[in-house]
């Protein structure tokens, strides 16, 4: 998984903290939640509430870029379940790092924003490694 090239910097912030956070993930689920390849995977956030999600996912990020610990949550098999239901691999993974990396760019620049990008396509290099891993074992 390659992290898409990037729009100029012009005037934007690095990504700095848990507000930053916040804004970038709202803004990109408004995006993918929209999005004609993503939406029906991320169908199931109609019933269990972004009100409820999006403060799990920020705790996920700010592990991961600022060291935090606060996410409590079951990110592989969270996936596991959704990817047997409508398979992630491929079309979607990319799709989804696509739009994050859109997202960053647009309202980001600098070494976070840039963690933030290759972190997300290391973890979606590492989930489709393990659905293609047990595709090959069926
Ligand atoms: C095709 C790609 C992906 C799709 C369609 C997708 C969709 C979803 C959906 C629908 C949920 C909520 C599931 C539920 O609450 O039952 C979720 C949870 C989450 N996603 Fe993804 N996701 C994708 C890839 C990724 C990637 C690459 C990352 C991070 C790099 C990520 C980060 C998260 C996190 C942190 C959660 C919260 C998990 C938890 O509840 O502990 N997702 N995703």
């Amino acid at each position: 998984m390659t992290v898409p090239s990037k729009a100029p910097a012009v005037g934007r912030p690095d990504l700095r903290g848990r507000a930053d956070i916040d804004r970038l993930v709202t803004a990109f689920y408004e995006r993918a939640l929209t999005d004609p390849v993503l939406e029906s995977a991320f169908e199931i956030l109609t019933i269990v509430g972004l009100e409820a999600h999006l403060p799990v996912v920020g705790d996920f990020w700010e592990q991961i870029l600022f060291r935090t610990v606060r996410y409590q949550g079951e990110f592989v098999a969270v996936h596991d379940a959704l990817h047997r239901q409508h398979d992630l691999a491929g079309e979607k993974l990319a799709r989804w790092l696509h739009l994050w990396c859109e997202t960053v760019d647009e309202m980001f620049t600098g070494p976070d924003a840039e963690r933030a990008k290759t972190k997300a396509a290391a973890m979606a290099a590492a989930m489709e490694r393990s659905w293609s891993g047990s595709r090959s074992r069926r």
